[in-house]
């Protein structure tokens, strides 16, 4: 494939997809790919039940996608040192682009920032003091994201930038796994006493909107699959490997 083909596809593949998606659920009958047949309530033999996501639960599991981008960016790291011909760089370019129309555009612009922020620096207790913090970090990792894109984008990268793109990734990834801990025991927990019960139903059935206007039927689905992907492609699936060696004895 060539370079710019190679470029269209992991460069726009997944916004392009929840394009895709979404005009296929304006259009007045039809709701993504499902037929009539599947629309109906229950689930296929064999099938899970759909269950309610509460809001919180939502914000959270979309870190969980995002700390497992983290993880991509961590063995890249070590990997750039090691052997930087051993990265993809369409595996980073990839990795970065889902960060950007996932984790940025949807997941902080479109909810953290319009909704959970506000609230929160209004809340009583320790958490507003993290709001801009939180802010600033939001700014400096599309800051990395947009050198992530642009340096992915060659063919190679030059050898006198790995040591630099090796340090940029581990210092996102300490940045960005300490960015979602606060806001999964600290900012969430804060966010969401303050709004009640609910009000806390009522946005969770708006963030699903968002997601579904944004991404088509399911955003969080889409990611999954395509996070999976990456890590597939990276040799990065098998979750026995991470298991820790043995302590002395
Ligand atoms: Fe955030
Ligand atoms: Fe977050």
């Amino acid at each position: 494939m060539d370079e710019k083909r190679r470029r269209l596809l992991t460069g726009l593949s997944f916004a392009g997809a929840g394009v895709l998606l979404n005009s296929c659920r304006n259009a007045p009958t039809s709701n993504s790919f499902a037929t009539n047949e599947e629309k109906k309530e229950s689930p296929a033999p064999g099938e899970a039940e759909t269950v309610e996501v509460t809001a919180t639960e939502d914000l959270m599991r979309e870190h969980g996608i995002l700390r497992r981008a983290l993880l991509v960016y961590q063995e890249s790291a070590t990997r750039l040192r090691q052997d930087p011909a051993s990265v993809p760089l369409d595996a980073l370019e990839k990795t970065a682009n889902l960060f950007r129309v996932f984790g940025e555009d949807y997941h902080e612009k479109q909810l953290e920032e319009t909704f959970i922020f506000p609230t929160v620096k209004k809340a009583p207790g320790a958490a507003p003091a993290y709001v801009d913090i939180l802010l600033a970090q939001h700014v400096r990792g599309r800051e990395i994201t947009d050198y992530l894109l642009s340096i992915s984008k060659a063919d190679r990268i030059p050898s006198n930038s790995v040591e630099t793109l090796a340090r940029t990734l581990e210092s996102f990834v300490r940045m960005y796994e300490h960015h979602a801990a606060i806001e999964d025991t600290i900012v969430f927990p804060t966010w969401k006493a303050a709004v009640g019960q609910s009000e806390l139903d009522e946005l969770g059935a708006k963030f699903e909107d968002i997601e579904h206007n944004q991404f088509g039927d399911d955003g969080f689905e889409m990611a999954l699959k395509r996070m999976e992907e990456i890590e597939t492609s990276l040799g990065l699936s098998n979750l026995e490997m991470f298991t820790a060696t043995a302590p002395p004895k």
